[in-house]
């Protein structure tokens, strides 16, 4: 209870903190993937209640046709959408390849599509991605235990996309021949957590790229871990309620730069 309530205090003072810089206005456009419930949606609420307009999308929505009604007025990317099949202790790679495809090549997917539609300013365009912890690329619990591959991925001089591609692929590779558990991968919800931790290796590919863009064409990319929060993914058993997670999401969408 103390907890919650010191969370809910350091929330309002966070708010408090990006209303006072607000540099956005209600032509200012921010697109979320799905939205319709879950953090997602919480999301969208959040940064309505801070005055951008949001395109809230579901899988139900043709994303593209949406968001492109939006061309040259969006700042922000906000990928939400993600899949897991694994419960408790087990640790199933049966929906492996639809887990990959949904949280990393979706969330690659979007970043591509959306970019070229960011318009140009001052403060600087925004994506942000919900990852998760599972999928940090420097951890010893639930890290890739095959060293040449954690130091590619972990090297972001020489990261490429093709890289993180190739890493996927061959877990998935492995999965249907039945040799991925002495790949060295993740030792928990392998297939969500490799995912993710290609959505990390990902945005610091694209944050060392993005940086090279010139003062007006900016575009700050990052990604965060919710915690553990109460929603159809965890079956409800999430320690974190929705409403405590999401400094972290809006602080990415709405700071500026130097404040971030
Ligand atoms: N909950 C947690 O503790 C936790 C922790 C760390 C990270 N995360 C991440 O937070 C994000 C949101 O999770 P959540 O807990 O809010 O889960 P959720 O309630 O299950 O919501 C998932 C959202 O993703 C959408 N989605 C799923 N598959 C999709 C597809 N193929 N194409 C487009 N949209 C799709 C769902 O749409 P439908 O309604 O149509 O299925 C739904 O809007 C995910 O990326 C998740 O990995 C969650």
């Amino acid at each position: 209870m103390h907890e919650a309530v010191s969370r809910i205090s350091v929330l309002a003072s966070e708010q408090r903190r990006i209303q006072d810089l607000e540099w956005w206005s209600s032509e200012t456009i921010a697109v979320v993937t799905g939205g319709n419930r879950g953090i997602g949606f919480e999301i969208v609420h959040q940064l309505a209640l801070h005055g951008v307009t949001v395109v809230l999308t579901s899988r139900e929505t043709a994303v593209g046709e949406e968001a492109a009604k939006f061309a040259n007025v969006m700042y922000g990317l906000v990928n939400n959408a993600g899949v897991n099949f694994n419960i408790g202790k087990d640790n199933s790679v049966e929906f492996a390849e639809m887990v990959i495809q949904v949280n990393y090549f979706g969330t690659k997917n979007m970043i591509k599509a959306l970019v070229p539609l960011m318009r140009p300013s001052p403060a600087g365009a925004r994506i942000v991605s919900v990852t998760s912890r599972l999928g940090r690329l420097n951890s010893k619990q639930n890290g890739i235990s095959n060293v040449t591959v954690r130091k590619q991925l972990e090297d972001v001089e020489s990261l490429s996309e093709e890289v993180i591609d190739n890493t996927v692929n061959t877990f998935l590779e492995q999965v249907k021949e039945g040799t991925w558990e002495s790949g060295g991968w993740p030792q928990v919800f392998t297939d969500y957590s490799l995912s993710k931790l290609a959505v990390n290796a990902y945005t610091r590919l694209m944050a060392r790229i993005f940086e090279e863009r010139p003062e007006g064409h900016k575009i700050y990319i990052n990604c965060y871990c919710p915690g553990w929060v109460k929603t159809a993914m965890t079956g409800w058993a999430g320690h974190v309620l929705l409403k405590m997670q999401l400094d972290t999401a809006c602080s990415l969408a709405c700071l500026l730069p130097d404040r971030l």
